[in-house]
């Protein structure tokens, strides 16, 4: 790939890793470990990468275990590319596990630096956010994920504390660039009626806290599908980037109602110039079962999960 231009912040968006603890297989069909290790094996020739992110449902069944995998693998390739490291709950995340290995997610700093980590013991009840710099953009984490709901929402504190953010003003000139949100459920209409119901609730909330900011760009995942859109309500037209799954794909060609997902692993890389204007290229990892069904859910079956954890 070409050399990220001077001054271009260049990020290796990963999302939906959904590791298990135990090794057992997504769905039943799918190593997780395996795609993730594969994927960023593919992606050792990488350069200027200054940040890696991952968008949420890091791990399957929110153990201990999981998260260390995902910080000690994923941590692996930042650390020896340089590259800073962020991470952020989504709807599959216990943000109890995810706290005890990942802290608030802001791992790694500026050329793969460790950051320091507060001891602060906080309830599941409060979500995961945080803020760090990196090449003179704000890196901002929210927490849109709900216990025991797979639908997500921007909770009032959460709101409140990208709010107090934003009205910061950068006197040190550190971040002065502009800021990088990240969160897991995007505020964006889904592909398929499951993630539908599992959208984020309030996306104007998030659109009114945007307008008028320094943000440039906002980073999600939870579709387990490349998707790219804007937010409406934002004059400065602030670009989302979905990015693909490194458990599996969704089918978004069959039946809405239906949910369907294929045996697939990729990811993004998004350049973030320094007059704020963003490109992104989709990497994929070839696999031996690329392609083949990790998952079939009939309409049936869709509303039951729907009813259970979503809304409509
Ligand atoms: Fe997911």
């Amino acid at each position: 790939m070409q050399p990220a231009p001077q001054g271009t912040l260049r990020i290796l968006h990963l999302s939906d890793t959904h590791l298990a603890g135990d090794g057992a297989l997504h769905h039943g069909t799918v190593d997780t470990t395996a795609a993730l290790e594969a994927l960023l094996a593919s992606l050792e020739d990488l350069t200027d990468v200054g940040l890696v992110v991952v968008s949420g449902d890091c791990s399957d069944d929110g153990s201990v275990a999981s998260y260390e995998t995902l910080r000690d693998r994923v941590g692996d390739w930042a650390r020896s590319h340089g590259a800073a490291l962020v991470v952020v709950p989504g709807n599959h995340d216990d943000r109890e596990g995810f706290r005890a290995v990942l802290g608030n997610g802001h791992l790694l700093g500026e050329g793969g630096a460790p950051l320091m980590r507060t001891l602060e013991h906080l309830p599941p009840s409060v979500p995961v956010t945080g803020i760090s710099v990196v090449a003179g953009r704000r890196i901002i984490t929210l927490d849109t994920s709900v216990p025991g709901a797979g639908w997500g929402e921007l909770s009032d504190l959460a709101l409140e504390r990208l709010r107090a953010w934003l009205a910061t003003s950068d006197d040190d000139g550190d971040g002065d660039l502009g800021t990088v949100v990240v969160l897991h459920h995007p505020p964006l209409p889904a592909p398929t009626r499951l993630h539908e119901a599992l959208r984020l609730q309030n996306p104007q909330a998030l659109e009114s806290a945007l307008r008028d900011s320094d943000v440039r760009l906002v980073l999600a995942g939870h579709y387990h599908h490349q998707f790219t859109g804007s937010l409406a309500g934002v004059p400065e037209r602030v670009p989302v980037l979905v990015a693909p799954g490194v458990a599996n794909d969704t089918v978004v060609t069959g039946p809405y109602d239906e949910e369907h997902g294929v045996i697939g692993t990729g990811a993004l890389v998004v350049d973030l110039a320094t007059d704020g204007s963003v490109w992104s290229t989709p990497v994929r990892v070839q696999r031996p079962d690329d392609g083949d069904e990790a998952f079939s859910h009939s309409a049936e079956v869709v509303a039951r999960i729907a009813e259970e954890f979503g809304r409509s």
